[in-house]
């Protein structure tokens, strides 16, 4: 079964910044990106669970803040020569009213 989660309005994430919801235990970063769009992922590094939330965005990629594994927040996959993944999760933007929702 899936749910639609309400995140927040686009308007309210700057450009390249990010918002975090919580469902049952699972913490989700969502990213707003430079053109717009939003890309959504489980918020724990794979590496020592850093919070991708709090990393630097850089086009698709987020690195993360705590020893730079770069991360493709549309696949989850981690950038060679770290390995590993992470969830990643529906988005979709309500475009009249800017509404963002992930779906979990
Ligand atoms: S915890 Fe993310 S790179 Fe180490």
């Amino acid at each position: 079964m899936t749910t639609k989660l309400y995140v927040a309005n686009l308007s309210d994430i700057d450009v390249k910044g990010s918002r975090k919801i919580k469902y049952n235990d699972i913490e989700i970063a969502v990213f707003r990106l430079t053109d717009d769009s939003v890309l959504a992922v489980e918020n724990r590094c794979p590496h020592k669970n850093g919070q991708l939330s709090e990393g630097m965005v850089c086009g698709t990629t987020v690195h993360c803040p705590l020893h730079d594994w770069k991360i493709d927040l549309r696949s989850g996959q981690v950038q060679e020569p770290d390995d590993g993944c992470v969830t990643t999760f529906e988005t979709e933007i309500d475009r009249e009213s800017g509404s963002i929702y992930v779906t979990v």
